[in-house]
């Protein structure tokens, strides 16, 4: 190369990671701005592996969102719409109002729909561990058949509904505690039936939603001894014959960790147990701790970022078969929970930036050739 076109080069260079900066500076909806329709679908360059999906809300059926779905997408989740507090938020009152509108969208740009979640410990409404009296259930053999029975009504009520739609629950969430001795979280569903919530969680799921497949979802299962604890639960309720049919890894990473390789040998060590496995959650935070917070996205964090989403899409496609669907937390920079999670800070966890551009981490999946070496997270040959 001569001098003339080496400094071309650098001016380049320097043009775009100052671009870059900018565009990433500021996580704010861009409501004008526009997908690229030229580069090429992430869920197509997948499609031979599994489908790839976003969580959502309803906001997200129109506007540059909607427009990254139907280009980009092939599958949605309810980001929070399915959840109990908002789906049945009174013990006698359902509102599907919005997980419905989510639902309608992908019934017409034909994507798929998993459901999260028939049960958590978490966005539950504050009627379902209490008395009439407004007192917080005590662990009687009443109160644990009270449980059980609103249990059994909320996924009758809510499968059905979603039943021609929904082809994956998520019919329970975050059970594992690694720090109890025994590995199962003390949540008020431990708390009042021991370990019989699940079972209940997934027959009736089974009876009412015969089609789905029915996940028990996890964060941190690369973690040794969570996923230990994970494996042995999921082994007996097989065993004892509760339909259980798939793990899902949340996967909420960071540019640090977990390594690949121990989130292969978690999907290899689950695939002894014969059953499905899904990335459920997916983004990949820039920070390494919960104390840093950054204004704009430091260019070697997305090239770090871009580099680790290769090597994570390179073993996904290798365990071809294993994992049946990746799902990203959410669809672009401008709307993550990472913002609010462990704290308020900007963060650019997913493949899109805030003006719906694709990223390095997006051509990291797509066409590793087209990401430049250690630049500023920049992309050549566009
Ligand atoms: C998060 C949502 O993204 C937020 O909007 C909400 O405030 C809290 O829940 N694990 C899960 C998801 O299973 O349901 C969580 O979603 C993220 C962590």
């Amino acid at each position: 190369m001569n001098r003339r076109w080496r400094q071309l080069l650098t001016v380049f260079t320097l043009l775009a990671s100052v671009a870059i900066a900018q565009t990433q500076a500021a996580p704010q909806r861009a409501a004008n701005a526009s997908p690229d329709v030229t580069v090429p679908s992430l869920s197509q360059a997948l499609a031979p592996f599994f489908p790839v999906g976003a969580a959502v809300t309803p906001d997200d059926t129109a506007g540059p969102h909607a427009e990254l779905l139907k280009r980009h997408f092939g599958s949605v989740v309810a980001e929070n719409d399915m959840k109990w507090a908002r789906i049945h938020p009174g013990e006698e009152k359902y509102d599907f109002t919005r997980a419905d509108k989510i639902v309608a969208f992908a019934r017409d740009n034909h994507l798929l729909v998993r459901g999260h979640t028939l049960l958590w410990h978490k966005q539950n409404p504050s009627w379902l561990f209490k008395d009439a009296n407004g007192n917080d259930l005590q662990p009687t053999p009443e109160n644990k058949a009270l449980v059980l029975s609103r249990l059994e009504k909320h996924i009758r009520t809510v499968a059905a509904h979603y039943r021609d739609d929904v082809y994956a629950w998520d019919v329970v969430n975050e059970v594992i505690d690694p720090s109890e001795p025994d590995g199962m979280r003390r949540t008020p569903w431990f708390l009042l039936t021991g370990t019989d919530y699940l079972d209940t969680a997934f027959r009736v799921a089974r009876e009412v939603a015969p089609k789905a497949k029915l996940y028990i979802n996890d964060y941190d299962t690369t973690d040794p001894v969570k996923r230990q604890y994970l494996f042995n639960l999921v082994r007996d309720l097989k065993r004892r014959g509760v339909p259980v049919d798939g793990v899902g890894h949340q996967m909420h990473i960071n540019i640090d960790c977990p390594s690949v390789a121990d989130f292969v040998e978690t999907v290899n060590m689950f695939a002894q147990l014969g059953v499905d496995q899904q990335v459920t959650e997916l983004d990949m935070s820039v920070y390494h701790t919960g104390a840093d917070a950054y204004t704009v996205a430091h260019p070697e964090a997305l090239a770090k970022q871009a580099e680790r989403y290769r090597e994570l899409f390179d073993a996904l496609r290798q365990l071809k078969g294993k994992i049946t669907a990746v799902t990203f937390w959410g669809i672009a920079d401008d709307h993550t929970w990472l913002a609010h999670f462990p704290k308020n800070r900007d963060d650019w966890p997913l493949l899109f930036d805030a003006h719906a551009q694709p990223k390095a981490a997006f051509w990291g999946i797509v066409d590793s050739r087209r990401l430049t070496p250690k630049n500023a997270g920049g992309v050549a040959g566009q």
